[in-house]
C-alpha cells in the first residue's frame, strides 16, 4: 500500500470509533481530510462537528456536515486526528500544519483521541521532525533564545501566519527522551502559545495504515 493508501484506510477505519449520535472531533492534515471525506458518508448519524482548523471547517461544511462552536459543546466522545510522529507510548509530535493550538483545544475536550497516521509516522523516539511551537509574534526573538538554552535549533516558519494571528517555530535537533517533560517545560515560556508535543494528553488509540492493513495500537 503507498502511503496514501495507507491514509485512506485508517481514515475509514476510524469511521468504526464513533458513536451514533455524537459530537466528533476533527483534526487537521491530509489523513484527517480522509477522515472527514468517510465521516460524510456517516453524517446523518452524528449531531455535528468540532474544527480543529479552518480549512477543517471548511472541508466539513463543504460535505454538508454541521460545524459548532467548541464554546456550546461539553462532550466530544471522541477526537480523530493525524500526526507528525507518534511513539508505541502514544505520545505526538503535532503541528506540521500549523494548526496544533486549536488541535490541542479540541483534544483537551474530548474523553478519547484516536490517532490516525500512515507507519512512517511511528518513532521510537521524537524529535527527528521538527517540533513546531505556536508563539505570540512579539515574543518570537525571546522564546528563540530560551529554547537554544534547552538545545534545541529554532527556525522561524516561513510566511506563516496560523488561525490565530501568531508564529510558528520549528525546532530541529532536539533528541526527546522525556516528552511529558519537555512538553511541561516549554509550556512555563512566556510567548509560547502551544507546543507540539502531545504527550501529557497522548492518543487514547492509534490506528496505524501498514502494508499489512490498519494496525491498532493501544497502551
Ligand atoms: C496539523 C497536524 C497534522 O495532524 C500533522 O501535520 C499530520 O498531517 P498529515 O496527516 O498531513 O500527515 O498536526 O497541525
Amino acid at each position: 500500500m503507498t502511503q496514501d493508501e495507507q491514509k485512506r484506510a485508517v481514515a475509514a477505519a476510524a469511521i468504526q470509533h464513533i458513536p451514533v449520535g455524537s459530537i466528533v472531533g476533527v483534526g487537521t492534515g491530509s489523513t484527517a481530510n480522509y477522515f472527514i471525506d468517510e465521516l460524510a458518508k456517516i453524517k446523518h448519524k452524528i449531531e455535528g462537528a468540532v474544527a480543529s482548523s479552518d480549512a477543517t471547517a471548511q472541508r466539513l461544511k463543504s460535505h454538508g456536515i454541521e460545524v459548532l462552536d467548541l464554546n456550546n459543546v461539553t462532550d466530544i466522545p471522541v477526537y480523530v486526528d493525524g500526526a507528525d510522529e507518534i511513539t508505541q507510548h502514544l505520545h505526538m509530535i503535532k503541528g506540521g500544519g500549523g494548526a496544533l493550538t486549536r488541535e490541542k483545544i479540541v483534544a483537551a475536550v474530548a474523553r478519547r483521541f484516536i490517532c490516525i497516521t500512515d507507519q512512517t509516522k511511528l518513532v521510537d523516539v521524537l524529535g527527528n521532525f521538527p517540533l513546531p511551537i505556536e508563539v505570540i509574534p512579539m515574543a518570537r526573538s525571546y522564546v528563540a533564545r530560551e529554547i537554544v538554552l534547552l538545545g534545541g535549533h529554532p527556525a522561524l516558519r516561513q510566511g506563516f501566519t496560523t488561525d490565530n494571528g501568531n508564529v510558528i517555530l520549528d525546532v530541529h535537533g532536539m533528541q526527546i527522551m522525556n516528552p511529558v517533560e519537555l512538553e511541561t517545560k516549554l509550556n512555563q515560556i512566556t510567548g509560547i502559545v502551544t507546543n507540539g508535543l502531545f504527550a501529557r494528553r497522548g492518543a487514547n488509540l492509534l490506528l496505524l495504515g501498514t502494508n499489512e492493513g490498519v494496525k491498532t495500537v493501544t497502551l
